[in-house]
């Protein structure tokens, strides 16, 4: 009786081994762990015959049906091992190349912004920053744009109430910085603004301006000139040329607006500079004495000149897109390029 359990045990271990060696994956060997050591495997099943022998025979059958499955334990371990250090599909392959984990990165509108307003820091600008959301004042009176003056129609304004609004452009921030420091003033003020207009390709209904002011005593248009013709050179490259048109703002006198040779074209003539050679980049002027007395500045002391660009023109121009509203939706296929 007690040869033939023994005989019956090594049968099963017999059997366990070859099935183990054969296991092909983690799953089938983890099938065979419990046939062959859970609790309802054969193994119980024999010790659970062995009751009416003596404790001597139940000792050494005990003895033999655990050194049995110790080692089937050992065995199966050392197969999962080899099933894993193996390159044939099973779970961890070393040899693959890993999967690279996605970066985030800059939105090109970050990147324009940080360009140009580094470009003014090296030139001794500091930045300063007003509410988006503005009072009717400052946006537009302070600004000598009285209600009902037609300079109000340039912008289509979303009013919130009869005096306040979104602010149109970041001049309003000119006369906050006047009101708040004395000459020389020299600050460069970036930040979102809106306007009513129906969107499409080339407006939306809000953009990035960075506006510009220098304010000191015997400061010139010849200033204004030369600022702003290093501030191209530095940021377009050293050989694009300036062109500076008369033009009209309420709160400069006089104004211009400033082109820039087509850098797309190398001032050839193309599709994005309507074959001119030049694409206009931002308004500017001599700051009006109204706007001057209105910031606390007395305009016989001093003068001073202020510019103002759309960011979002400038990154258009500069990345070759031709739809302002790409840089609003964050489709990762468009702003994963940049
Ligand atoms: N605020 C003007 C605009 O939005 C630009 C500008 C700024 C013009 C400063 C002159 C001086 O169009």
């Amino acid at each position: 009786m007690n040869q033939e359990i023994q005989n019956r045990l090594k049968e099963i271990q017999d059997s366990a081994i070859a099935a183990i060696a054969a296991a092909g994956d983690e799953h089938s060997l983890f099938q065979l762990k419990s046939k062959y050591l859970g609790k309802k495997s054969e193994i119980s099943d024999v010790l659970k015959s062995i009751a009416a022998l003596s404790v001597d025979e139940k000792r050494s059958i005990g003895g033999l049906a655990n050194t049995i499955k110790t080692e089937l334990e050992r065995v199966i371990d050392e197969r999962a091992d080899a099933l894993l250090n193996s390159t044939g599909g099973v779970a961890l392959n070393t040899a693959l190349p890993g999967i690279k984990p996605l970066t985030g990165h800059l939105h090109p509108l970050t990147l324009t912004m940080r360009e140009l307003k580094s470009v003014f820091i090296r030139m001794g600008f500091c930045i300063e920053e007003g509410p988006e959301v503005e009072t009717d004042y400052y946006n537009f009176e302070a600004l000598n744009t009285p209600p009902h003056h037609p300079a109000r129609d340039m912008q289509d304004t979303f009013y919130l109430s009869p005096e306040i609004l979104l602010r149109t452009h970041t001049s309003p921030v000119q006369v906050r910085v006047m009101k708040s420091q004395k000459p020389p003033i020299r600050a460069i003020m970036p930040g979102r603004v809106y306007r009513n207009e129906e969107v499409s390709a080339r407006s939306y209904c809000l953009f990035h301006q960075i506006e510009g002011l220098y304010v000191d005593k015997g400061v010139s248009f010849a200033d204004l000139k030369g600022t702003l013709d290093s501030f191209v050179k530095g940021y377009f490259g050293s050989s694009v040329k300036t062109k500076f048109r008369p033009s009209f703002f309420p709160f400069t006198e006089p104004s211009a607006e400033v082109d820039v040779q087509c850098f797309l074209c190398n001032a050839k003539g193309c599709p994005i500079c309507k074959h001119t050679g030049w694409l206009e980049i931002l308004g500017c002027g001599m700051v009006h004495p109204n706007v001057l007395r209105n910031g606390g500045i007395d305009p016989e002391e001093f003068s001073g000149f202020a510019f103002g660009m759309g960011v979002e023109r400038i990154a258009l121009l500069k990345y070759g897109i031709d739809d302002i509203r790409l840089f609003y939706e964050n489709d990762l296929r468009v702003v994963s390029q940049f």
